[in-house]
């Protein structure tokens, strides 16, 4: 598929199939997506695959109980890792070798920026993760659908339940959950009318920000 068919004819489905993904695809799909950009490369996601059946049934009881995290043959847990120093000594070792950075010098005053960024509150160091994160996880489905392999993004969870069920340690962000699997019905959701989408001139504003969203309530 180009480019422009895998993001029209991707949709959230629930209905999956039994066929199982393959580890080549799987690891495919992760390849492509974590060439995803993140803030200063530091790349803070962490993606935990969940394809035992046990596991999704463990999900699926702190995920409001959504049946397509069972239904599908693998939901992955999309993580944050909230510290942005987690990899920043191998990012910028990587920058220096390649050019991107002068000299030692230089990586030294950019990784204080990012100790810096470390020492921000907890609640902007979780919307610093998330940001990076996000685009990764938009990045699997983009490149789970290019695959001919269906997704479904999920809010729909309980964030300390899940860190619970699961031992997700201190400093790591529950951020989506994506259902992977082959589509039950290759062509039904594909062909279903997409869902609305506000239209772009009203969406897109050009040098002055404009929105016409009428629940903005003006502080007093
Ligand atoms: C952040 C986010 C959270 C979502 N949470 C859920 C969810 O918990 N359960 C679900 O079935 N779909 C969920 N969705 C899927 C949306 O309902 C879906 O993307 C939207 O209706 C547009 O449909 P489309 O993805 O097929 O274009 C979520 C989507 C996003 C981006």
């Amino acid at each position: 598929m180009d480019f422009e068919e895998v993001v029209q004819t991707r949709r959230s489905v629930h209905e999956y199939s039994d066929e199982s993904i393959d580890d080549a695809t799987l690891e495919r799909i992760f390849e492509l997506a974590t060439l995803a950009p993140s803030g200063y490369n530091l790349q803070p996601w962490e993606f935990l695959a969940l394809r035992d059946d046990d596991q999704k049934a463990a999900l699926q009881a702190v995920a409001n109980d959504q049946e397509h995290v069972t239904g599908a043959d693998t939901t992955v847990v999309v993580l944050g890792n909230t510290d942005p120093m987690a990899h920043a000594n191998s990012v910028f070792d990587d920058w220096l070798a390649k050019d991107y950075l002068p000299s030692e010098d230089v990586k030294n005053a950019v990784l204080g920026n990012v100790e810096a960024m470390a020492e921000m509150p907890e609640d902007d160091r979780r919307v610093w993760s998330t940001r990076s994160t996000a685009l990764a996880a938009m990045s699997v489905m983009y490149a789970a659908w290019n695959e001919g392999v269906a997704s479904c993004p999920m809010e729909g969870f309980d964030a300390d339940g899940l860190v619970e069920a699961f031992d997700i340690p201190d400093g790591y962000e529950p951020v989506m959950l994506i259902t992977l699997g082959y589509p039950a019905d290759e062509t039904a959701d594909i062909e279903n009318e997409r869902k609305e989408r506000r239209p772009v001139d009203e969406v897109l504003h050009i040098d002055e920000f404009n929105p016409t969203d009428d629940t903005v309530v003006a502080d007093d």
